[in-house]
This record gives structure tokens, sequence and C-alpha cells, in this order.
């Protein structure tokens, strides 16, 4: 396979069953999934730290340890990939409001390294109308997001909303 590895970048805060899907189906295609939470120290918002986040994208993949591998990066996602000797960029699309934004992502990293390509799967149906932001919302007005999240995450986002 000439692109055995993939990156899939995102904020991963935190990770969904829509990501895990995502993922999942990559490995169809790839023999290797990084999932690569890009952090930003100087406007993060983040509910959850970056080692909570990789600890929760390891529980999730536990038995697929070697094909999934769970990582974070500072600065331009190309250069990331390039250091991990990848050309694929993974993308989910889930609504067309997702469009516009991964369109101009996807043309500004191939106009910084055109030897990059990003490739974009559609979210599966069960997932369409999940997001990590309506996810942490619903939890912190006490809703239930039970299915959406996998049972890991779900337990450290009750925890993270206790009060
Ligand atoms: O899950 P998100 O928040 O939609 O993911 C966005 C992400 C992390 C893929 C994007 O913000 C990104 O690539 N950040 C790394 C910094 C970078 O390369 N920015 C230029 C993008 S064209």
């Amino acid at each position: 396979m000439a692109h055995s590895t993939a990156i899939y970048p995102g904020s991963f805060d935190p990770i969904t069953n829509g990501h895990v899907d995502l993922v999942k189906r990559t490995l169809r295609v790839f023999e290797k999934v990084i999932v690569a939470i890009a952090t930003n120290p100087d406007k993060d918002h983040s509910l959850f730290t970056v080692p909570e986040r990789l600890e929760m994208i390891n529980g999730v993949f536990a038995d697929l340890k070697g094909r999934v591998l769970a990582d974070s990066f500072h600065g331009l996602l190309v250069n990331y990939a390039e250091r991990k000797g990848s050309t694929v960029i993974i993308r989910g699309l889930r609504a067309v409001s997702d469009f516009e934004y991964e369109f101009q992502m996807a043309l500004m990293n191939h106009r910084l390294k055109p030897q990059l390509e990003t490739l974009f799967m559609m979210t599966g149906e069960s997932e369409f109308y999940t997001s990590s932001r309506l996810v942490k919302e619903v939890v912190g007005l006490g809703g239930d997001v039970s299915g959406l999240v996998p049972d890991n995450v779900l337990k450290k986002l009750k925890e993270k909303f206790k009060r």
C-alpha cells in the first residue's frame, strides 16, 4: 500500500462515537491511523486536558493497539504529517454545513504542502448529528448522551460535570 498511515487530526474534546466509527472505517483502507490532537496553548477552551483526551482515545482503541495511535501536536498539521511520514489526512463530513470549513482547510493544507492529500469520509448515519460541542453542552445541562460517546468517555464527562 502506498500510504499505510493516515493522520486523523482534530480537537477530540472528547472523542465521540462518530470519530470512533470514522477511525474503524479508515482502518479498512489504511494499515494505521494516528488520531492526532491539535493543541493550541494560547487559545485553549477545551474541557479536557490533552493527557485526558489521549487517555480516553487509548482506552477506546485498546484492542486495536498498534493500528491506532493517539498523539498530540503543536503548530501546523502539514508539518506534523511530514514529521510522521504521512501524506494523507482523514476528515469526516457530516452535514453540508461542514463542507465550507473543511474545503477551506483542505485547500490551505494542500497549498502549504501539495504532496498532502485530504480524504473525506462520510460520517455514519447514526452519528450524523453528534459533535463534541453538542455532547458537552447536553451533558453540562443534565442531558443523557449515552450511545453517542464511548462508555469511558461518558464516565469522564459525568465526572467533569459533577457538582
Ligand atoms: O476537530 P476540529 O476542531 O474541527 O479540528 C480542526 C483541526 C485540528 C483539524 C485544525 O484546526 C488544524 O489542523 N489545526 C492545526 C493547526 C493548523 O494546521 N492550522 C491550519 C489549518 S488550514
